[in-house]
């Protein structure tokens, strides 16, 4: 019996991410929950004619426990999403408060679960759902991640259209972190790159980073990425339910790297310091199988060339201060 719960299930990205969870094969059980409107989200899901059975909580009556009881994989789309002007950073203080009482939650009624934190700003708030988790005694580095694959999808659909590629077959690793410059598409390994002229580069590499504040501003005040997002983060929960399955693949994702149990872990900490930084977490390829992140693929640390090795400084330096930012919101 597989279970799945989404938190904040009933808003922009909780709902379309909800419908592609409820046509998932593997999912036995759906569970919802949100602070408002969820039972409307969930009546309307169940009747969808797939096989897994569906639940909606709101807070009332232990709702949050309930939800989370036994689940295998929690997606957390929940929070404020910007408006235009705004960066996720300034999301801190309001998103920050939701996902810690989130990861309390976790920590207590699904301690075993595999985590994928949407809520922004994604840099701050991992180390927070990690900092409660580790509190509680339930920290493995293995189970959670901070979703980043909205950046990968959008560097797939960008740099096709200049490489006359078709974007469903490219697989462009992102690293760093999750917001602006700490965003880093590693372009250069892909066939055909050299045809790229640096003006053209330089272009991508920006439009992968503030391709959010594109539909920040068409969306005009409505909110930001919502459908895109949901199938990014979809496609990472597809792969952690293969996973459990036994079926292995590799996504980027933000994960811990203080692990040394952690293949490759070392390896990356070593790769990253030489961007002038230690870092506690890094978006990078990782290999997902039956335990969560089996290894963290850093040899494509290895093969940057000098425009994103000094992509790489910058973001190193940014993620820094975002990381100790989410840990001191818990340890003080
Ligand atoms: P939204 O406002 O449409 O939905 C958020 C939902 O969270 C609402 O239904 C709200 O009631 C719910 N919520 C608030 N407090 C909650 C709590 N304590 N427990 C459970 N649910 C709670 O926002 P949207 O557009 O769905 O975005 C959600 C978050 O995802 C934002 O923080 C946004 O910045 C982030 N995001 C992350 C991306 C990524 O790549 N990781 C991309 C796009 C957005």
């Amino acid at each position: 019996m597989t279970k799945v719960t989404i938190c904040g299930a009933a808003g922009g990205i909780g709902q379309p991410l909800s419908l592609l969870v409820k046509l998932h094969p593997l999912v036995d059980q759906l569970s919802l929950f949100d602070v408002v409107n969820v039972p409307g989200v969930g009546a309307d899901l169940s009747h969808i004619d797939t096989d897994s059975s569906l639940e909606s909580f709101l807070p009332a009556d232990d709702g949050l426990a309930k939800a989370l009881k036994d689940s295998d994989l929690v997606i957390i789309p929940a929070g404020v999403p910007r408006k235009p002007g705004m960066s996720r950073d300034d999301l801190f203080n309001i998103n920050a408060g939701i996902v810690r009482d989130l990861a309390v939650g976790v920590a207590t009624h699904a301690p075993k679960a595999f985590v994928l934190v949407i809520s922004n700003p994604v840099n701050s708030t991992v180390p927070i759902f990690k900092e409660v988790l580790a509190k509680h005694g339930v920290f493995d580095p293995r189970r959670l991640l901070g979703v980043t694959t909205l950046d990968c999808v959008r560097s797939n659909t960008f740099v096709a259209g200049l490489l006359g590629a078709k974007a469903s077959k490219l697989d462009v690793a992102v690293v760093g972190g999750h917001s602006g410059e700490t965003i880093v598409p590693l372009f250069s390994s892909l066939p055909g790159y050299s045809k790229l002229s640096d003006a053209e580069v330089d272009a991508l590499v920006h439009r992968v980073q503030y391709g959010g504040d594109e539909v920040v501003q068409a969306k005009n005040g409505a909110g930001s990425a919502t459908l895109s997002m949901a199938y990014a983060g979809y496609k990472l929960a597809d792969q952690i339910l293969k996973g459990l399955n036994g079926e292995k693949s590799t996504s980027s994702a933000f994960v811990y790297l203080k692990d040394d149990s952690l293949s490759g872990a070392k390896e990356t900490r070593a790769l990253v310091g030489k961007f002038g930084g230690e870092l506690d977490f890094f978006a990078i390829p990782v290999g997902l199988g039956p335990k969560g992140v089996e290894s963290i693929e850093y040899g494509v640390l290895e093969k940057v060339n000098a425009k994103e090795e000094e992509l790489l400084k910058v973001a190193v330096g940014q993620l820094g201060v975002n990381i100790a930012k989410g840990t001191a919101f818990i340890k003080g």
